[in-house]
């Protein structure tokens, strides 16, 4: 009989980084390289469109050199191994997750590769670069289509369904969040309120360190697969 019915984790950044992408706040980070404020904001993309595609464009064509590492796999064997249900909550707007094999996902911050129209509301796949100029397949409308991610002043998606998860989740693990951006760096503490064990599993203490009763530091390449192991042991 399995310990933990439903397992949520949240997963931010550094679980890709050993795949190759880049992190918001580590040193050498997307955020020391870039200011925000000119490229993940709707005022930004409203003021500069093409510097704002340009940004995500670049990150787009990245995601498509690198491949998912050890720690996303380890998330989907706990998918399909764990007797009870594993839901993955992420913040990264890369396809890692999905491409290693996890599908009960929510990307709360969206993703590179979709294009939201903003004449028809239609999300449309997009894997190549997104311009000015580019048509909308559902509408077939051009000018108006804009990266399907959340921008700083904007509300994340599938914030309801998270917090049906948190209130109904007796294992809440974060891994590869810097926990400094709300409401993400928030779900420790609701899962906390509703009686949930929680696990802190990063390179370094988080922000929100202290909200959690079990941490192991290291690189998610080696301390993911050998959290996820003892995990599927105790089934
Ligand atoms: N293994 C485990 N953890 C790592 C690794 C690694 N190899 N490399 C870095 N980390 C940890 C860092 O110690 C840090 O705590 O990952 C965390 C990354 O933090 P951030 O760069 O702040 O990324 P994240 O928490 O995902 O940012 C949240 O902020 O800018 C917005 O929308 C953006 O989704 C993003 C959100």
């Amino acid at each position: 009989m399995t310990l933990y019915k439903n397992i949520v984790i949240l997963t931010g950044a550094g679980i890709s980084a050993e795949s190759g992408l880049d992190t918001f706040r580590d040193k050498g980070g997307i955020w020391e390289k870039y200011d925000l404020m000119d490229l993940a904001t709707p005022e930004a993309f409203a003021r500069n469109p093409e510097l704002v595609h340009e940004f995500y464009n670049i990150r787009r064509a990245e995601v498509k050199k690198v491949d998912p590492n050890a720690a996303h796999y380890a998330l989907a064997r706990l998918e399909e191994k764990h007797q009870g249900n594993v839901a993955v909550i992420t913040q990264n707007v890369d396809s890692l997750h999905e491409r290693a094999g996890s599908r009960n996902l929510m990307h709360m911050h969206g993703e590179l590769n979709k294009a939201r129209c903003m004449t028809c509301g239609h999300v449309n796949i997009w894997l190549d670069d997104l311009l000015r100029t580019s048509i909308c397949p559902s509408c077939n409308k051009s000018g108006n289509l804009r990266p399907h991610i959340v921008w700083f002043g904007e509300i994340p998606f599938h914030i309801e369904e998270i917090n049906d998860r948190l209130s109904a989740c007796d294992l809440f693990i974060s891994i590869g969040t810097s926990g400094s951006v709300y409401p993400a760096a928030g779900f420790v503490q609701a899962a906390q309120n509703f009686g949930a064990e929680t696990v802190e599993l990063n390179l370094e203490p988080s922000d929100g360190t202290n909200l959690f009763s079990i941490a192991h530091y290291g690189k998610a390449t080696e301390i993911v697969p050998e959290y996820v192991a003892t995990l599927i042991r105790q089934d």
